[in-house]
């Protein structure tokens, strides 16, 4: 599906609905911009620019975007990359990235994304909500692993790779934070299950070759 444009005055907001999974942030944050009763359902005159991009910027899943007349407000990347477990949901994750395939395609290049862990989604590596209709009942609360800790790297985009039949490989400068907000990991390579059997959530611990995960 492709995104859509709603053009106002002074900011045009962008929105690809198969990102959109969450009924929160941006219906709450500006009600009388986004408002799912109405046609359409964005009305970008209906606030001030500097207050619709504030809100969209919390829009964890990257469906929603804007261009801003004034570029002051243009949407600045986290400095750092962090990834936030959500309890029997995805994997929130905001920063500067580019999430690739194993033979270098370039699925998004973004600051906020959603990522499926529970191996459902129809919308891979992308979150869709599947986690309901399958009951995913992962917490999200692993604790800190004793060897989490390596070295940082410095600045640079994190690479997200979409490995074939397989975990997500991350490589470069990450934080990964628990459903309770406790920090797990900090360092820069990790590998997280996507296929949703892993015994050691939200890392791949092998799994999907043993239930024989085949999304590609
Ligand atoms: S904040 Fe983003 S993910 Fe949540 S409802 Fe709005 S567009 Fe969808
Ligand atoms: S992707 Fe789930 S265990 Fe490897």
């Amino acid at each position: 599906m492709k995104q859509q444009e709603y053009k106002g005055k002074a900011i045009t907001v962008l929105y690809d609905a198969r990102r959109c999974i969450h009924a929160k942030e941006c219906v709450h944050g500006a009600p009388e911009v986004f408002n799912p009763a109405a046609k359409p359902w964005v009305g970008p005159d209906n606030a001030e620019p500097k207050a619709i991009a504030a809100v969209i910027k919390r829009c964890p899943t990257g469906a929603l975007h804007y261009q801003a007349a004034d570029s002051s407000l243009a949407e600045r990347a986290d400095p750092s990359n962090t990834l936030t477990i959500a309890s029997r949901g995805p994997l929130y994750l905001r920063g500067s990235f580019v999430v690739v395939t194993e033979d270098e395609k370039e699925l998004l290049s973004d600051t906020r994304a959603a990522l499926c862990r529970c191996g459902a989604s129809k919308n891979k590596p992308f979150c869709d909500n599947s986690h309901f209709a399958v009951a995913f009942a992962d917490p999200g609360t692993a604790a800190p692993g004793v060897d989490a800790r390596k070295e940082m790297a410095t600045s640079g985009k994190l690479r997200v790779v979409r490995t074939a039949n397989g975990p997500l490989h991350l490589q470069g400068q990450l934080t990964i934070r628990n459903a309770t907000d406790q920090v797990i990991f900090e360092g820069t390579e990790t590998w997280l299950c996507r296929c949703g059997a892993s015994g050691s959530k939200p890392f791949c611990d092998g799994s999907h070759q043993r239930i024989g995960f085949q999304p590609e």
